[in-house]
């Protein structure tokens, strides 16, 4: 197992080293490694288990040091950075030859962002390099929220996992990118369409489709627990005979199973509790001794949209 601390110094010299390590953020935990060295890159897609056609974000501290990564910058960005920035936002901008082609899979694009946790933020601080991270799970599963939850999946994979406590957002970053002048959103998430719109006017939002990829890390499904997480439509009935049920609701208990069975996501209907709650919550129910979770979705709009997204994906098996 690896060992959770909250060690900066710890950190720096492991990653320095090129090794890979735990961090958390606002969002979700990453497994991080020295962004411009492509050893690290490597071995964070082998810890991962995750395809090398699917790229890596990577985090910095300060809009100040964005030109030394990206080529370009346009005042729409800036906008967006400077209200946005540090938080859970990722933006897609024309890389510099300095970010390592694995790191982009070979793609024109860096996804770009600055995590809004003080621990993180003051490591990225007294990094010379940027660190790339996806989310510390293994590649499909639900991404982790602890440090415990970092451990339990890759802590016999790594020696090191920098603890903040439990992510305050809870789900990954919105990722913004720009197409002949249309802003574009390719994953929804920790900041909503609605806060975005705000800054940049309409945007266009790419609906996940296994079918359809339209960037890479667009595979439908994602973010899935082990047992089956089954869409209940509303009013629909529940098959008892399946067997032992759980399930994952937003303000309501369901009438059909038992209590001790069953978690709310935010009793109040409050959107930034329920995504803080959304991962860790699906987590406890795949421990808990069922066959099936069931689960509805949220109203769709402001982070109902993100959390959806996510319910969604994790209920396909493919
Ligand atoms: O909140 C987050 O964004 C977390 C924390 C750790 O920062 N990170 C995260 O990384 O969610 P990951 O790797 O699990 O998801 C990153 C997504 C992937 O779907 C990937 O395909 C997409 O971002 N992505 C990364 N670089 C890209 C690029 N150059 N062009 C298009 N998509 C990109
Ligand atoms: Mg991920």
């Amino acid at each position: 197992m690896a060992i959770i601390g909250k060690d900066i110094d710890e950190a720096i010299r492991l990653l320095s080293d090129g090794e890979v390590i735990g961090i958390p953020t606002e969002t979700v935990y990453g497994l991080a490694g020295n962004a411009l060295n492509t050893d690290a890159a490597a071995k964070i897609f082998e810890v991962k288990n995750r395809p090398s056609f699917d790229p890596l974000i990577i985090h910095t501290n300060s809009i100040e040091r964005f030109p030394s990564y990206v080529s370009e910058i346009d005042e729409r960005v800036y906008a967006l950075a400077e209200k946005f920035m540090p938080g859970p936002l990722t933006l897609l901008l024309p890389r510099k030859n300095i970010i390592p082609d694995l790191v982009t899979s070979g793609l024109d694009n860096v996804a770009i962002r600055i995590p809004k946790h003080p621990l993180t933020l003051e490591l990225l601080c007294q990094l010379d390099y940027p660190l790339a991270a996806p989310s510390a799970n293994p590649f499909g599963y639900i991404s982790p929220t602890s440090a415990t939850h970092v451990n339990n999946q890759l802590g016999d994979k790594i020696k090191y996992i920098l603890d903040g406590g439990d992510c305050q957002v809870g789900i990954e970053s919105t990722i913004i990118g720009f197409v002949e002048n249309e802003a574009i959103v390719y994953r929804k998430g920790g900041l909503s369409i609605e806060e975005i719109e705000g800054v940049v006017g309409k945007v266009k939002v790419i609906e996940h489709s296994s079918s359809n990829p339209q960037a890479p890390g667009m595979l439908k499904s994602h973010y899935a627990p082990k047992k089956p997480l089954v869409l209940l439509e509303k009013n629909q009935a529940i098959d008892q005979s399946k067997g032992n049920i759980a399930y994952l609701g937003f303000q309501h208990y369901h009438a059909d199973i038992p209590l001790e069975n069953q978690l709310l996501l935010s009793p109040n209907g409050d959107f930034r509790e329920a995504a803080k709650h959304l991962f860790a919550y699906m987590r406890q129910l795949d421990a808990m001794a069922v066959d099936y979770i069931y689960t509805q979705l949220l109203p769709e709009k402001d982070l109902g949209r993100a959390i959806n997204d996510r319910i969604r994906r994790a209920t396909v098996k493919e």
